[in-house]
């Protein structure tokens, strides 16, 4: 099963995706870890990707594509993925069905987790997170120490207010269309209620699925 998260930054996708990730048993490919790693490692795709998303601005489609089209050649994916925020403009999302078609497979589902920007400013500018092992965590401050792993927690720089107003601000313009995209399509939508407790969202998002 191929599943497109969508939603928002700040929605849940990153909570929600390895949750759904063990109950359907396929793994989860984040376009934002792929590019975070890159960076970390110090490789050209990490260096070309850094102003981007330090700035909160979405990065190329033509990397975002290669990235898809290398990842999704791994043997890892045969029975599945489930893509979080990988598709975040309509060129990504044709690209995806081009790519999928030559392999003879579709998205199955796209989940757009619905919520207001009042509450994903609430939850990313209280982020941090472990720069270490990246765990996340909320109600805690940058300069604290990783209980997983003893690295120190840091705000993300596209945590910052500025960069969270240009990233609500890209959703709208390049990000929104793609679920009317799938929707023309005839692709299954799925929206799910994105506010309230992670168990809760999980909760919906099975229903929802099972409905479908
Ligand atoms: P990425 O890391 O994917 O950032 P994002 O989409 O902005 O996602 P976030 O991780 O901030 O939010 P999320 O929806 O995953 O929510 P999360 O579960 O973490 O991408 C970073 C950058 O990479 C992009 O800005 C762009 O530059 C680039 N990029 C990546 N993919 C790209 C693409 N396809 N095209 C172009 N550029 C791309 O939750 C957020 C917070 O809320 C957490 O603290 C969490 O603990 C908390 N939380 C989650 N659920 C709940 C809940 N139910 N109740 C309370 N708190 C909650």
């Amino acid at each position: 099963m191929i599943i497109v998260l969508f939603g928002k930054p700040g929605a849940g996708k990153g909570t929600q995706a390895p949750l759904l990730a063990s109950k359907l048993n396929v793994p989860t490919l984040a376009t934002g870890d792929v590019l975070r790693a890159a960076r970390r490692a110090g490789t050209p795709l990490g260096k070309e990707a850094q102003g981007f998303m330090d700035r909160g601005e979405l990065v190329p489609d033509s990397v975002i594509l290669g990235i898809l089209k290398e990842e999704l050649a791994q043997a890892a994916y045969t029975n599945g993925v489930i893509l979080d925020g990988a598709v975040r403009t309509v060129p990504q999302a044709e690209g995806l069905r081009a790519m999928l078609s030559s392999l003879g497979r579709k998205v199955d589902a796209v989940l757009a987790l619905d919520i207001d920007n009042e509450e994903i400013v609430k939850r990313l500018s209280g982020r941090v997170v472990c720069e270490k092992c990246q765990t996340p965590y909320t109600g805690r401050e940058p300069g604290e120490i990783c209980e997983k792993c003893g690295g120190t927690l840091v705000r993300r720089k596209d945590d910052e207010p500025e960069a969270i107003r240009t990233r609500l601000k890209v959703y709208d313009t390049d990000t929104a269309p793609v679920l009317d995209w799938y929707k023309k399509a005839a692709d299954k939508v799925l929206v799910v209620d994105g506010a309230g407790s992670v168990d809760d969202v999980t909760k919906r998002i099975v229903k929802g699925l099972g409905a479908m």
